[in-house]
């Protein structure tokens, strides 16, 4: 059966990495955009090259190796905008601009101070001007579920006639409900003329939890593309999730009648990465990712499913990438087995990496009896520095008690060679090891996020770390695992630190928009 395929364009790297606390370093944007590439989306929206240095030089890097999924750039209606873009873009096998102009009255009169056909001049003049250089060119009318109906047809003719061969419908604030969103996507496609020329998209946000709601009902209403993003990340509430709008589509092909190019077997590698490198952790009931989205405890409900996964499965957890019959692995696994089990999870390695991981996983072996997912996921991510580390732990030390504060030794290794090591006093072993840290380092950022977590259970569990710091205006993440909390806990802090040291050598830390 031939079904009608809807695109999909992931805005994770853009919209999603534009939240407060899902800031990505430009390394694991690139680790993100790979794996965009390999679970099928049509379009990777990398950034918004005119917000920062940093942003444009991402986008090129990445414009630079997907080959595989169109690769698009956002933009104001600006020149300087669509030059980033454009320069940003260079490289890319399939470019993108995507350019956007609110078209609502109260962005219009209140930001914009422009009138109705100011902005339509301004949005025609914009297309026109980027269609010189990129023949894909999409133009969004920001806040278009507040517009204005007839004005925001009236846009999209225009510019469609400048070139445009996306026109995008953003409910920018998410306050429509499905049954209306739907019913002004008809409109939309029934009123703008020239539309059988361009796909017509929806980009919805979740501010009263219906953006993927709203996006089915556009779908089911004639929209050709949807805007979303891993794990629903996004600005407030957050985007519609990839991950729902697509398991939908699949699960209720009988209603929809439409398909999609995603590989729905790394979506559950897909979340995972997102949440590790942004430090966002997927709520447990989250659909089809969260951590429960499979679990069943209640003796009934095992009780069916042992009879027939059916009775209260109505998608198999394989079928988004979750491997459920896990072979444990110990210490006497082999390398074989190991290496098919992170190619499972998603991770392709090259033969050095492989042996670095192999030898952490025997040592973890001989601590935990059991190794599972969860554990040789934490440690692959921890394994490659997401960046090339200005400091490494050579050794540390604390000392610590209820009737005494606490002391905190660190050695650290610079990259030039030096060591260097102090000793902190502190409120606590941790703050003691990282006021040693900020010693050495000869600064002291503000330490935003510190967040500890066992990663199975048992008190052999590797602890995982997730802080984030904040210095000169700028967020970093860093993320640290082992099985001694402190030693997590540092390995988070460098790694963070890393990151501050890392981006401020390469000269990118300008401020990001707002
Ligand atoms: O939410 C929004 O309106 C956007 C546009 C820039 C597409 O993100
Ligand atoms: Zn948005």
């Amino acid at each position: 059966m031939n079904y009608r395929q809807i695109i999909i364009f992931d805005t994770t790297l853009r919209d999603g990495e534009q939240a407060p606390g899902c800031s990505m370093n430009s390394v694991e944007k690139l680790d993100v955009a790979r794996r965009l590439e390999k679970l099928g989306v049509d379009v990777i929206e990398a950034g918004f090259p005119a917000s920062s240095q940093g942003d444009l030089e991402s986008v090129k890097a990445i414009a630079g190796i997907i080959k595989e999924s169109a690769v698009a750039a956002l933009c104001r209606s600006l020149k300087n905008d669509i030059d980033a873009a454009k320069e940003a873009l260079a490289g890319a096998a399939a470019p993108r601009v995507h350019i956007f102009l609110a078209t609502s009255p109260v962005h219009m009169e209140y930001k914009l101070k422009m009138t109705q056909d100011e902005v339509l001049e301004q949005a025609v003049w914009a297309v026109a001007y980027a269609k010189q250089f990129c023949s894909d060119v999409e133009f969004s009318a920001e806040d278009a579920f507040r517009s204005d109906p007839g004005f925001v047809c009236r846009i999209f003719s225009e510019t469609i006639k400048a070139g445009a061969l996306t026109v995008n419908f953003p409910d920018t604030v998410g306050y429509a409900m499905p049954g209306e969103f739907g019913e002004r996507i008809r409109y939309v496609k029934e009123h703008t003329e020239g539309v059988e020329r361009a796909k017509l998209s929806v980009h919805c946000h979740n501010d009263l939890g219906l953006a993927v709601a709203n996006s089915l009902a556009a779908i089911q209403n004639g929209a050709d593309q949807v805007e979303c993003t891993i794990n629903g990340i996004g600005e407030r509430a957050g985007n519609a999730s990839l991950e729902e709008i697509v398991m939908s589509l699949r699960v209720r092909r009988d209603r929809f009648g439409v398909d999609t190019r995603i590989n729905t077997s790394q979506i559950y590698s897909m979340s995972r990465l997102v949440s590790q490198v942004t430090g966002v952790k997927v709520q447990p009931n989250k659909a089809i990712v969260g951590e429960n989205a499979f679990a069943h405890e209640a003796g009934i409900h095992q009780h069916g499913i042992m009879a027939n996964s059916e009775t209260y499965e109505i998608m198999t957890p394989e079928s988004v990438g979750i491997s459920k019959n896990q072979m444990v692995l110990g210490k006497h696994s082999g390398r074989h087995a190991f290496e098919d089990r992170l190619n499972l999870l998603g991770f392709t390695v090259d033969r050095e990496l492989l042996e670095k991981i192999f030898a952490e996983f025997k040592t973890l072996a001989d601590k935990k009896k059991t190794v599972n997912d969860r554990d040789i996921e934490a440690l692959m991510l921890g394994a490659a520095p997401s960046v090339p580390e200005t400091w490494t732990l050579d050794h540390w030390a604390v000392n610590t008690g209820s009737a005494l504060g606490a002391s905190g030794t660190i050695r650290l290794l610079h990259k030039d060679g030096r060591r260097e090591k102090i000793v902190a006093l502190g409120d606590g072993p941790i703050d003691s090891i990282f006021k040693a840290i900020n010693q050495i380092i000869g600064r002291e950022p503000e330490l935003e996020l510190y967040e500890i977590g066992a990663i199975t259970g048992g008190s052999s569990a590797q602890g995982e770390t997730m802080v984030k710091i904040a210095w000169d205006d700028r967020r970093y993440n860093g993320r640290g695992v082992s099985t001694d909390i402190i030693e997590s806990s540092i390995k988070a802090y460098l790694a963070a630190i890393n990151a501050m040291e890392w981006e401020a050598a390469a000269g990118t830390a300008s401020p990001k928009h707002e």
